[in-house]
């Protein structure tokens, strides 16, 4: 019979109580917990946003940067909504997705690897979480012999409970550069209730197995040629969404369903008068809504602004994405700035950023909102006049939605939902070329975020002086020693009238 759910603790322990969790359990063990870094990640022009808790310590990976401990625990803001990891089209849709998260994790940089990593999660979950070990499914890469004899022999799961997978969802890589390795990854069976397979089988992509932690056997480097180079120590990187393992402690299926989600779900509905449960199409505007909320705001918290380009343009797409769900919802009026108030609430005591930007979030927000409300009707109009020119019967041009598309924030279902019982016809063929063209142009256009990389000899100097303290939380100017000199990107001991160091 399949097992029930059994962990006890679960539905009393709040997301921020298994956040707290984690970090002590590590921490008990060592590990030296350190904050989530910004959600932009200073100084790697390789990434739009920090998309995982590895991030900040890439450099401690690659052997460039030491650091005063040799493991670390952490929760990390994450986006993943443009680049390599990207879930902004699932969101809403699965049960699973988001564009903003944490992820939980723990590091090693050359201190302990496979063994350890793989022992520490499993004792973390079934132990300390109290999770049946029977609802429990582990992949590894399907070269890593290693990997799998640890989880046969010395945790002793069952042969029919792990599968070796290949490089594309076992062998992790931060970007197309950077450190990477092969990955063991942890799943939880939500039940048969629920539709889906094992990974590896062909309905993988159901909603019943999740992952919920993905351990990182750091071991390789990708420069950019794609050739890989062996780390100075093999390390660990690990990563479990804190939103999917609340779901499974409190014994909910959708991460939507966690306390944090459904106290953020409960305000967007209460701002637009709509009840949870209605509909699906309602469900979903209130999920994306619930979701955009978190990211815009944590964005904006780091110090991103809406705009036409980079990281600011993912902002703006993120929070029109909302408005249209608003809109769907019957809201004609800014209101999305309004639930900030809500997500400081659940989120603000453990991102204190968050409640300090607070009046500014909402603020940027309201400006945005009013601003889009505006194109909005300017797209209707254009839909109208799209509709004369092609007459009774006629197709509006691909050209014409994608400007309405690019230009005034329609999707193309909303602009066919506006034409709904009327004899007109859509080319979506020709709205699919003018998309691919608009990517060519992005991916030609995105050389990076325009920082430059750090060179080496920055990780020289900070060795031999110290890192420079930041101030800048507290003052405006300061007084500072000049310690040593980078010029190109080699340390000098002096430079001449004209350098540029
Ligand atoms: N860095 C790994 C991930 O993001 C843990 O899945």
């Amino acid at each position: 019979m399949f097992p029930p759910v059994r962990h006890g603790l679960g539905l009393k322990m709040k997301t921020s109580e298994i956040r707290q969790r984690f970090l002590d359990y590590f921490a008990g063990r060592g590990h030296e917990v350190v904050p989530s870094s910004s959600l932009v990640p200073h100084g790697d022009p390789t990434l739009l946003f920090t998309n995982a808790g590895m991030v900040q310590f890439k450099h401690t990976f690659l052997g460039n940067e030491h650091r005063p401990y040799s493991t670390a625990v952490s929760s990390q803001k994450c986006v993943r909504a443009g680049g390599k990891h990207n879930d902004l089209e699932n969101v809403g849709h699965t049960a699973r997705h988001h564009t903003f998260f944490e992820m939980l994790g723990n590091f090693s940089f050359g201190d302990y690897f496979k063994k350890e990593a793989i022992a520490y999660a499993w004792d973390f979950l079934t132990r300390d979480l109290d999770i049946d070990p029977r609802r429990l499914f582990v992949t590894v890469f399907e070269e890593d012999d290693e990997a799998y004899d640890i989880w046969v022999d010395d945790i002793g799961i069952p042969k029919d409970r792990i599968a070796r997978i290949g490089a594309r969802d076992n062998f992790w890589s931060m970007g197309d550069t950077g450190p990477c390795g092969p990955c063991s990854e942890i799943f939880y069976d939500h039940g048969p209730e629920v539709a889906g397979g094992p990974p590896g089988t062909p309905d993988e992509d159901g909603d019943r197995f999740v992952e919920i932690w993905n351990l990182v056997f750091m071991q390789y480097n990708r420069d950019e040629d794609g050739t890989l180079s062996e780390l100075p120590r093999p390390s660990v990187d690990t990563g479990m969404g804190l939103e999917r393992i609340a779901a499974v402690m409190q014994g909910v299926h959708s991460n939507y369903d966690i306390d944090l989600f459904r106290n953020l779900i409960a305000a967007a509905a209460s701002e637009t008068g709509v009840k949870p449960g209605e509909s699906e199409e309602r469900d979903v505007s209130l999920r994306v809504l619930a979701d955009h909320l978190r990211s815009v705001s944590f964005l904006l918290a780091d110090g991103v602004l809406p705009s036409n380009e980079g990281r600011g343009f993912v902002l703006r797409r993120i929070l029109r994405r909302a408005c249209r769900h608003g809109r769907l919802l019957g809201m004609k009026e800014a209101f999305i700035y309004r639930l900030v108030d809500a997500l400081v609430a659940e989120m603000g005591d453990h991102f204190t950023e968050l409640k300090e930007a607070r009046d500014n979030i909402r603020r940027v927000i309201r400006i945005e909102e009013e601003r889009f409300i505006k194109t909005l009707d300017k797209g209707l109009k254009l839909v109208e006049q799209a509709v004369a020119e092609a007459g009774e019967g006629g197709t509006i041009p691909g050209r014409t939605l994608f400007t309405l598309y690019d230009t005034y924030g329609f999707p193309t279902d909303l602009t066919a939902d506006i034409l709904k019982g009327r004899n007109i016809r859509l080319d979506m063929d020709g709205f699919e070329i003018c998309m691919d063209e608009q990517r060519q142009r992005a991916r030609a256009a995105w050389g990076g975020s325009g920082e430059s990389a750090l060179p080496a000899a920055v990780f020289e100097l900070r060795e031999q002086h110290g890192a420079t303290e930041f101030l800048g939380y507290s003052t405006l100017d300061a007084e500072g020693v000049i310690t040593g000199l980078i010029c190109g990107d080699q340390a000098v001991g002096e430079a001449g009238e004209g350098d540029e160091v």
